[in-house]
């Protein structure tokens, strides 16, 4: 990987794939693009290369990064609040957007892996695997749902082209402060019981959750971007942990014990239950994920603590 380009590169993971490909890979080219929606520039601390500040479809690739083909483009950039229910807004910018990018794409058939969500799965008891229909509750879930359709047409109509989708799960991690109200329920919490207060959870706790650790998603979007062929992914820890379990890793990890304080939850729809069936993105590019919830909330901890 010499040429990459992240769009949604100033957002959680796109900060945190871009420090990582630079870390890892001191020669590679790297360009992020961003229109500074909800990402923010302190997330690129110590960043060195290009960034494009504009929104991905109002881009001119052509004059932005010349003739030269790009070796992989990550696709990240995407409205993330679940909470922003104007439609033609999510779906005008998350897939015609994404409509955009492959328009270009396909002109080199530069591989792409995109950010795609377990949103797409919807309320279910059940572990959730890649082959179950799609039931998107509100229409940021609808959105990544026509993600997904689109790019399995253009991998049917160009078969030897690599589009690879990635279903985040509930990802927490360093550099999501500027997500606010969208970000994870675990820096939420953290930030709570800092302030002394108990941390405030949805009736009745048992709720559970897949988290996975930020490290494990990049972990997984440089797995995936290796892959020789199309597909769609989950990408979770395979775990599913009760807002109780968080709780108790939090108060471990901060030294405290807090008893959670319990409130109504608000929205109509909810996923109470969502778990990765991870055997997929295991057998097709060796994704391993490695942070147990424990782990991964104590290293969260500890760089957030460091951090204040
Ligand atoms: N964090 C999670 O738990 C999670 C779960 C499932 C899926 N995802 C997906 O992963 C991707 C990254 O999410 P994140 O958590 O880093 O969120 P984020 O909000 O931090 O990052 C998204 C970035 O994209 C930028 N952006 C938004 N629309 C844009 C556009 N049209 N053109 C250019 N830039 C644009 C934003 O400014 C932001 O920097 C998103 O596609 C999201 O839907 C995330």
């Amino acid at each position: 990987m010499q040429r990459i380009l992240i769009t949604g590169g100033a957002g959680f993971i796109g900060s945190n794939l871009a420090l990582a490909i630079q870390d890892r890979f001191p020669s590679a080219s790297l360009v992020l693009l961003d229109d500074f929606r909800s990402g923010h520039f302190s997330n690129l601390e110590g960043y060195q290369g290009d960034l494009c500040a504009e929104r991905l479809g109002k881009v001119d690739f052509k004059g932005l990064l010349g003739d030269q083909r790009m070796d992989v483009v990550f696709h990240l950039a995407s409205i993330t609040d679940t909470t922003e229910h104007d439609q033609f807004l999510q779906l005008n910018h998350n897939v015609e957007d994404f409509r955009h990018l492959l328009k270009w794409a396909c002109e080199d058939q530069t591989p792409v892996v995109y950010a795609s969500s377990a949103a797409t799965y919807g309320q279910t008891d059940d572990i959730m695997t890649e082959s179950k229909v799609p039931s998107p509750q509100n229409v940021y879930a609808f959105s990544k749902v026509q993600m997904d359709n689109l790019a399995s047409q253009y991998a049917r109509q160009f078969p030897a082209w690599k589009l690879v989708g990635l279903k985040f799960f509930n990802v927490y991690g360093p550099r999501e402060a500027h997500k606010g109200a969208a970000s994870s329920m675990i820096y939420q919490l953290y930030r709570q019981m800092r302030n002394g207060q108990r941390p405030r959870i949805f009736h009745d706790g048992e709720q559970r959750r897949d988290f996975i650790h930020v490290e494990d998603v990049v972990e997984a979007c440089l797995g995936a971007a290796a892959l020789a062929s199309s597909g769609v992914y989950n990408i979770g820890s395979g775990v599913a942990s009760s807002f109780h379990q968080v709780i108790e890793a939090l108060n471990k990890a901060m030294g405290l014990q807090y008893v959670p304080e319990y409130i109504p939850n608000p929205y109509a729809f909810y996923q109470a239950f969502t778990q990765a069936e991870i055997i997929q993105a295991r057998n097709a590019f060796q994704y391993q994920p490695r942070m147990t919830l424990q782990d991964g909330v104590k290293q969260y901890v500890d760089w957030l603590d460091s951090a204040s």
